[in-house]
């Protein structure tokens, strides 16, 4: 039986990937997620959609998008306060970034919204 509790997973990519333990909890977890409604989602600082959408088959294996009502990356934030050297290196050099900034993607933001209410909705009119 499925539980109608939504679960929402988010994680960032740092270097073309997301983190190892978001890769072994969602190995762990898989079963359970197939039977819950499912939004994923990355902050990813990419540019090209066609990286975006290499990025989102990376992280998130093909039976949990196909199940997913939401895949996509929703923007991306740069906190140097959390950084260490070399993570400001990278960044600077790679995102040619110098100053902390957050980029959320609002629409994206409003899109997952709305795909989490229709979802919630189909399932309330067919329990
Ligand atoms: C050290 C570092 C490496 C990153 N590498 C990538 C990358 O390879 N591809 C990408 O799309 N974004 C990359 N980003 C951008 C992050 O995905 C984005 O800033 C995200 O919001 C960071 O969230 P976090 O600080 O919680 O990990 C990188 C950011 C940092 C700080």
């Amino acid at each position: 039986m499925g539980d109608d509790r939504h679960v929402i997973v988010g994680s960032s990519i740092r270097m073309g990937k997301i983190q190892d333990e978001m890769t072994a909890w969602l190995h762990i977890h898989e079963a359970k997620l197939l039977k819950r409604p499912l939004g994923l989602y990355l902050c990813a600082g990419t540019p090209t959609a066609a990286e975006r959408q290499r990025e989102l088959e990376d992280a998130y294996r093909e039976v949990l998008r196909a199940h997913a009502y939401f895949v996509e990356v929703v923007g991306n934030g740069y906190d140097f306060e959390r950084m260490g050297f070399l993570d400001k290196a990278i960044v600077r050099m790679m995102a040619k970034q110098t100053v902390s900034s957050l980029n959320l993607d609002e629409t994206m933001l409003d899109e997952l919204v709305e795909a989490a209410q229709t979802s919630l909705r189909t399932r309330s009119e067919n329990p």
